[in-house]
């Protein structure tokens, strides 16, 4: 079975601080989105992998990526990540079946296993939705007030932190973007959520963080380096 990856990577990323967006950071020597384009190559089931930029970028043409074969770049990036997803998937949609599977995957996670995304291909390829890699939440939540006072303990057995990539068919994704755009959208299965569908959890990895402040690019860096000893 193949399907298609498409990376949004039209983000600002302005909670790293600095004016170069996340994806572009060195990570051990590369580009942060580099590496996680490296390891969505190593995912043999992925026979496109689609990266969307933001209109403006100015440094994509700054790099070399001509060791990814399968790799197109669109520059339909939005104001949102659902917004930049969308425009990718519509490009899409106009030379792949709208029941293609598309996993969505944030250019911000490059420690992500290729083994985890093969296994999360093989174990949803006949589902009827899709869905998602999650890790249970481990930490104790606490709900609290403006003043950082805590009002109660929030119980979190059926909690999950969702992660990426998300896999969904091409036309039901769009469509349920198309019908529910909005801030509530934080990731695709929220929009497939709002029509009332179920996607499936499927266990994720610590490893596979996103990289959202500076400290996480450390982190991200240890990952990587233990990976390759
Ligand atoms: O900002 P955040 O960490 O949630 O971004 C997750 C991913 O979505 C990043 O890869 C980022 O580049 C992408 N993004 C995007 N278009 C936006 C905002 C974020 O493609 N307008």
């Amino acid at each position: 079975m193949s399907a298609i990856a498409l990376l949004p990577a039209a983000g600002s990323g302005s909670r790293m601080g600095g004016a170069l967006p996340k994806q572009y950071l060195d990570l051990l020597g590369k580009p942060l989105i580099w590496h996680t384009l490296h390891a969505l190559h190593a995912v043999p089931e992925l026979a496109r992998i689609v990266v969307v930029l933001s209109p403006d970028d100015g440094w994509w043409d700054g790099y070399d990526w001509q060791s990814f074969a399968r790799l197109t770049v669109l520059r339909c990036g939005g104001d949102s990540r659902a917004a930049s997803v969308l425009g990718g998937l519509q490009a899409l949609a106009m030379s792949e079946p709208g029941n293609s599977w598309v996993l969505v995957h944030d250019a911000a996670r490059p420690c992500v296993d290729p083994a985890l995304v093969s296994g999360m291909i093989a174990q949803l390829a006949e589902h009827p939705v899709g869905g998602i890699l999650a890790v249970p939440v481990a930490d104790t939540l606490k709900l609290a007030d403006a003043a950082r006072h805590i009002d109660h303990t929030h119980p979190r057995d059926q909690l999950w932190q969702a992660q990426t990539p998300q896999m969904f068919r091409l036309a039901d994704l769009a469509g349920a973007l198309e019908a529910g755009m909005g801030p509530d959208i934080t990731d695709e299965a929220s929009a497939l959520e709002k029509l009332g569908q179920s996607p499936a959890l499927v266990m994720g990895s610590p490893w596979n963080l996103k990289v959202t402040y500076p400290q996480d690019l450390q982190l991200a860096a240890l990952i990587l380096q233990a990976r390759n000893t």
